[in-house]
């Protein structure tokens, strides 16, 4: 199914093809060994990716036509014989992937390791009221290398903190002391950097500031200023580091609370598997098209709050886009009131934001990155409403 390299050029991306050289000249990063793994030795280009996930061509007409009935089925509705004939047009991946290890569902609603049974949640985070009002929140994060699937038969040699991509989402209200002992039992230096208010010998960025394999360092700060913030490795070369998927979500919360809402975190993110400076693979989440499979269940009238984090590497902008409803958006959190009411948000690299909405009727809703290529990729999904 899938066309030979030399049978078809025209499959070889200008990167690729510059990477090849590079790669046959041992110049890159897997050529020193780390490569990801699928169904075929070869390296995967973004168009082969295409491909493999099913879409644009004749023998994955086939292929797509199980996803999209897969996802037919999941939706309760049968595919007119109309809609087969026309499925190679599709979008959607072919089997699904093991969640045992990593659920994006589960990481949606997960914070301050929520999701962890709580025997083990004290291992990592640990929270001490103080008389003032505030809390001493203390984590153990570790750095580690892991391989994780991030679409069908896609696995990543990632980077990762406590075995996630991303990383834990750590959450905080303003005022609080947030204290980290960091340990590093990856492979390469890597270092914690927070966005947020800090002391600069708390920033993690610094040539001296990274911490070695085998090493570790207890990071200590003020949860200021309120918002959605990020952190991720500030080690060099930064963008391998921080796409290889070192990174997740920090949310301060105002002292005084913010509405009360359905929350879900989102981190846009995107995986280069063939290391040439190019994403093959988009998701929110890590993992492709998830939430085709699985809509995101929220209830008809009840405020939804999205914490939305753009951390896509190789591509400057990345974006957020909601079928059939608007949201209003709180760009960095750091204002509780709304600067723009809109379906589509356009975020850089590092940028964040709250959106906000609710649903008015029961149904699908499809969102996903407006950047085609991105959703095609794995960026897009379904929230499911239903009637409270
Ligand atoms: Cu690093
Ligand atoms: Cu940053």
């Amino acid at each position: 199914m899938l066309a030979d390299k030399k049978n078809c050029p025209a499959i070889i991306g200008k990167n690729e093809s510059r990477h090849m050289e590079k790669r046959m000249a041992g110049e890159t990063e897997e050529g020193r060994g780390e490569t990801a793994r699928f169904g075929w030795r070869d390296a995967l280009s973004r168009r082969r990716l295409v491909q493999w996930l099913g879409l644009g061509t004749a023998g994955g007409g086939l292929a797509s036509l199980a996803g999209l009935r897969a996802a037919a089925i999941a939706a309760d509705r049968p595919l007119s014989r109309e809609l087969e004939q026309h499925a190679a047009h599709a979008m959607g991946a072919v089997g699904r992937v093991d969640t045992t290890a990593f659920d994006p569902t589960r990481f949606l609603r997960s914070w301050n390791f929520s999701d962890r049974p709580a025997g083990e949640r004290e291992r990592f985070y640990r929270e001490t009221p103080r008389g003032d009002g505030t809390m001493l929140r203390e984590y153990e994060i570790f750095a580690v290398d892991r391989e994780i699937e991030i679409a069908p038969g896609v696995f990543f040699p990632a980077w990762t903190f406590n075995g996630q991509v991303p990383g834990p989402t750590l959450r905080a209200t303003e005022g609080d002391t947030v204290r980290i002992r960091f340990v590093n039992q990856g492979s390469h230096p890597h270092t914690l950097h927070f966005h947020g208010w800090h002391h600069p010998s708390m920033d993690g960025s610094l040539p001296e500031q990274q911490v070695m394999p085998g090493g570790e360092f207890l990071y200590e700060f003020e949860a200021e200023p309120y918002g959605l913030h990020h952190y991720h490795c500030h080690a060099a070369p930064l963008k391998r580091h921080i796409h290889k998927g070192l990174y997740g979500a920090f949310i301060v919360d105002p002292r005084a609370g913010r509405p009360a809402a359905d929350e879900l975190v989102m981190v846009m993110n995107g995986f280069d598997t063939n290391f040439d400076g190019d994403n093959e693979v988009y998701a929110v989440n890590t993992v492709a098209h998830h939430h085709m499979h699985e809509p995101i269940e929220v209830r008809v009238g009840e405020l939804v709050r999205v914490y939305l984090v753009n951390l896509t590497e190789f591509d400057p902008i990345n974006s957020f886009h909601l079928h059939a409803m608007f949201f209003d958006v709180f760009r960095t959190g750091t204002r509780l009131e709304t600067t723009e009411t809109t379906d589509t948000l356009m975020m850089s690299q590092g940028e964040r934001a709250i959106l906000e909405t609710r649903f008015r009727y029961p149904g699908d809703y499809m969102f996903h990155a407006h950047q085609s290529e991105f959703a095609e990729l794995g960026w897009m999904g379904f929230f499911r409403a239903v009637a409270s």
